[in-house]
């Protein structure tokens, strides 16, 4: 019997259908059941509304091995498409659990290599939702050789167009290696984990035992190991937050990041910063009230929060322009530079390097974490990352020294040696080689052990720290040289950045042709 167009019509409405129920009503009910959302509400949540088009929608998978050709799913556990965030673009993938639990076939995975393809064609970000049993057993190597072909892609986008992973179920295995080539991995509290090897391989192997919470939970990679940089209670917050994250990033790397109109004078006053600093330099203050107090609106999109929290990263906006913020945390061990804030700093320079976001320091730091732990982990190799991130960043680089900038910290926090743009300081700033502790020990050896033999220490101890310090530790030596180009009342930091980043805004900066680079990994 011949068909009409309407029967042509009610065949796609219906194949769309059984597309969109993905392994059926059951499979969702017990989605719903573990507190997940099906990959269309993510997407729902995610996306401007009504903007979502998918790609793919009828892709089946081609196994034939243990009686896969029986079990063929329209789409194939992944939806795949594009749309829009606050009206601008982004290519998507959200895997479906219902469909053999999100497992990657070579269908799911050339559905996923197709977008990604599309938005590195077009320079548009690239955003994935994790939610997967990992290779899909059935196809062996066929699978592995698609996460292969993911990887790969992750690797060519990089530093092309910001790379986005949510972890909203498992991923195991080598899965775990294309979130981790991504610029940002978001977690929800529960629910998500990511690990190389599971609890159980973990128990045959060395006997240990530990939940998989536990091994690779939110809060173990947020905290523990720095894997994700942003955890959030719930998928709907976390969504959410990717979309907060997305304002401030350009599409690619020849992209502008996207302008915030604000209603925050230009040359509004820094009042409170003033307050927050101690008056006695040994007394901690939160970097992040005086982050809060420069930035458009006070708002701060921090990154990472949970690791290493002795230096704080994130995103914000001046005078409506997105810019990376980076600055030591005198909260917390001292704002001294250790390996775990080398890795994060260095890591965020990079990304706002690469995307064309101009970088602000505000340094207050001791010097680099002293220790056996410090040294045998490597501090040599991973703080030397940081002053390669800064020493190669082009962008606009603009840096407040509040109090601290002591050693080879104050080279690595974009010192001006290190071609920062704009170098300001606090009265309050203390630029030397070492802490007056440290160098009147070195210094006044002689006078201090003859101090100690009459009794009068402490005193010898503080008369020789106020000489050193009014000799040394003051910003006044750096701005002589040069090195600091204006010692700053902190109620002008708002307006001082803002005219800088102003002046800064066609910088053009080229290093020496060559392949790449070869920082210290
Ligand atoms: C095929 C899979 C699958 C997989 C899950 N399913 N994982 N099918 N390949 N990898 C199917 C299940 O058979 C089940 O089908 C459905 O998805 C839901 O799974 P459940 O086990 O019922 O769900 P749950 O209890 O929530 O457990 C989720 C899970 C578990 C922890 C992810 O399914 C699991 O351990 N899966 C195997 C994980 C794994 O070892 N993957 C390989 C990792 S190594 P039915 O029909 O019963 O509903 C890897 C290498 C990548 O991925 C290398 C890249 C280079």
């Amino acid at each position: 019997m011949t068909q009409t167009n309407q029967d042509r019509l009610r065949d796609l409405a219906e194949r769309e259908r059984l597309a969109e129920a993905g392994g059926g009503a059951d499979r969702i009910a017990k989605q719903h059941q573990s507190g997940k959302l099906t990959a269309r509400e993510r997407i729902d949540l995610l996306l401007d509304p009504g903007s979502f088009v998918e790609l793919d929608k009828f892709v089946t998978h081609r196994c034939t091995d243990f009686g896969m050709q029986e079990q063929k799913i329209l789409g194939d556990g992944v939806v795949t498409g594009y749309g829009t965030i606050g009206g601008r673009k982004v290519y998507l993938y959200s895997q479906d659990f219902t469909v053999f639990g999100g497992s990657l076939s070579s269908a799911h995975a050339s559905k996923i290599c197709k977008i990604m393809d599309l938005a590195l064609r077009s320079g548009v970000p690239m955003i994935g939702l994790n939610d997967s049993g990992g290779a899909r057993i059935q196809e062996g190597v066929e699978s592995l050789g698609g996460y292969a072909e993911i990887f790969w892609r992750n690797t060519q986008a990089s530093g092309v167009i910001p790379q986005i992973s949510v972890i909203l179920g498992p991923s195991a295995g080598g899965a775990v290696y294309s979130p981790a080539i991504t610029d940002f991995i978001f977690m929800v509290e529960s629910n998500s984990y990511m690990f190389v090897t599971g609890p159980d391989v973990i128990k045959t192997v060395t006997h240990e035992e530990v939940t998989k919470e536990a091994l690779g939970g939110a809060e173990t990679h947020f905290e523990k190991s720095g894997v994700a940089q942003f955890v959030r209670p719930d998928e709907r917050s976390c969504l959410h937050t990717v979309r907060q994250l997305m304002a401030y990033l350009p599409l690619n790397n020849l992209d502008e990041a996207p302008f915030k109109n604000t209603q925050d004078p230009i040359d509004r006053p820094c009042s409170r910063i003033s307050k927050v600093m101690p008056d006695s330099p040994n007394q901690p203050y939160d970097v992040r009230e005086i982050i809060a107090d420069v930035v458009d609106d006070g708002d701060f999109l921090e990154v990472a929060g949970g690791f290493a929290a002795n230096i704080v990263v994130g995103f914000a906006r001046l005078a409506g322009k997105s810019v990376g913020i980076v600055g030591n945390q005198p909260a917390f061990l001292a704002g001294c530079l250790d390996i775990n804030a080398s890795l994060k700093g260095a890591r965020f320079v990079r990304f706002c390097d690469a995307f064309n976001i101009p970088i602000v320091s505000f340094v207050d730091v001791p010097g680099f974490l002293p220790g056996t732990s410090q040294e045998y982990g490597g501090i040599i190799k991973h703080g030397a990352k940081l002053l390669y991130a800064y020493a190669e960043a082009t962008v606009p680089k603009l840096t407040v020294i509040t109090r601290k900038a002591y050693g080879g910290a104050y080279c690595v926090m974009a010192s001006k040696h290190i071609r920062a743009d704009f170098n300001f300081a606090y009265p309050t700033a203390e630029i030397a080689v070492m802490g007056p502790e440290g160098a009147i020990n070195i210094l006044y050896r002689k006078e201090i052990g003859a101090a100690e033999k009459e009794g009068r220490l402490a005193d010898e101890r503080n008369r020789l720290a106020d000489l050193y310090r009014s000799t040394f530790a003051n910003p006044y030596k750096a701005a002589e040289l040069g090195y600091i180009d204006e010692v700053i009342a902190p109620e002008e930091t708002r307006r001082l950045l803002i005219q800088g980043l102003k002046m800064l805004e066609g910088k053009r900066e080229r290093g020496p042709s060559r392949k790449h680079g070869n920082i210290p990994l």
